[in-house]
């Protein structure tokens, strides 16, 4: 016949603090955080108005300029942000968005852990290579689409051979409007990941700290508690 133990109360809270141990470690700077959520935030209003003055979504009745207003303005800041978060790269001597041959040979691996091939995930540093290839291809996007954004600001008084080059004013909204798509495909799978894999690296990017599992032996008087 199965039991269920009721446990004291003392015991029971002794037991849920040792599950709790582990390292705390910070892992995220301010500036990361910074820039973090400076940039998700400014992202989002740039699409959002970017689709807007792409195809007017006319139940909406927003003001044609004051839309074009906000784009640009986050346009502006998402690109301080971006160099806010270059300089503390530079600064801290920190790579670790920069992707490196070392780990995109993980990338297969990778792929087989998200498609339930595997159990564990390959090796990987700050950020696995799935992470390396979307963060590093976005910063590539945002500022192809700022530079052709401000190309298309000058109507051709300025960059004139940015027009030539790409083949006209179409073909430079196709391009910004083929990366707003692109961002609204990767996104979600960005989101989503960071809620269902560790949510203490949310947690880190929130305050900076995250909680690492405790090392072994730490928790071997306890049975595992949920
Ligand atoms: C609710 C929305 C979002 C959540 C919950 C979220 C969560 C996270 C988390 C947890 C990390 C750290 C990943 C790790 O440590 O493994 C991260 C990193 C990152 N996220 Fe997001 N994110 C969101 C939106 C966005 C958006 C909209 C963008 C921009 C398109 C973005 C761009 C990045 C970048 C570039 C990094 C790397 C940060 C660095 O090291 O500088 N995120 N995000």
């Amino acid at each position: 016949m199965k039991h269920s133990v009721k446990l004291r109360k003392p015991l029971l809270k002794q037991l849920k603090a040792d599950n709790l141990k582990g390292r705390i470690i910070k892992s995220q700077s301010i500036w990361v955080r910074i820039f973090h959520w400076g940039f998700a935030i400014s992202l989002v209003v740039i699409i959002s108005t970017g689709l807007q003055l792409h195809k007017p979504a006319h139940f909406l009745a927003l003001n044609f300029s004051k839309v074009l207003v906000a784009h640009i303005v986050f346009s502006w800041f998402a690109l301080s942000f971006l160099a806010l978060r270059f300089t503390d790269a530079l600064i801290r001597k920190d790579d670790s968005l920069i992707p490196k041959i070392r780990d995109l040979k993980h990338f297969p691996k990778l792929m087989a852990y998200y498609f339930f091939l595997r159990s564990s995930p390959p090796p990987a540093r700050k950020y696995n290579s799935g992470q390396l290839v979307i963060y590093f291809s976005w910063f590539l996007v945002f500022l192809l689409a700022s530079f052709l954004g401000l190309a298309s600001y000058w109507q051709g008084e300025h960059l004139i051979w940015v027009w030539h080059l790409v083949g006209g004013f179409q073909m430079i909204r196709w391009i910004k409007f083929i990366i707003s798509i692109y961002f609204l495909a990767t996104i979600p799978v960005h989101i989503y990941l960071s809620l269902t894999e560790d949510i203490s690296r949310l947690q880190a990017m929130v305050t900076g700290y995250e909680r690492k599992p405790p090392m072994k032996n730490e928790s071997k008087n306890f049975p595992r508690i949920k």
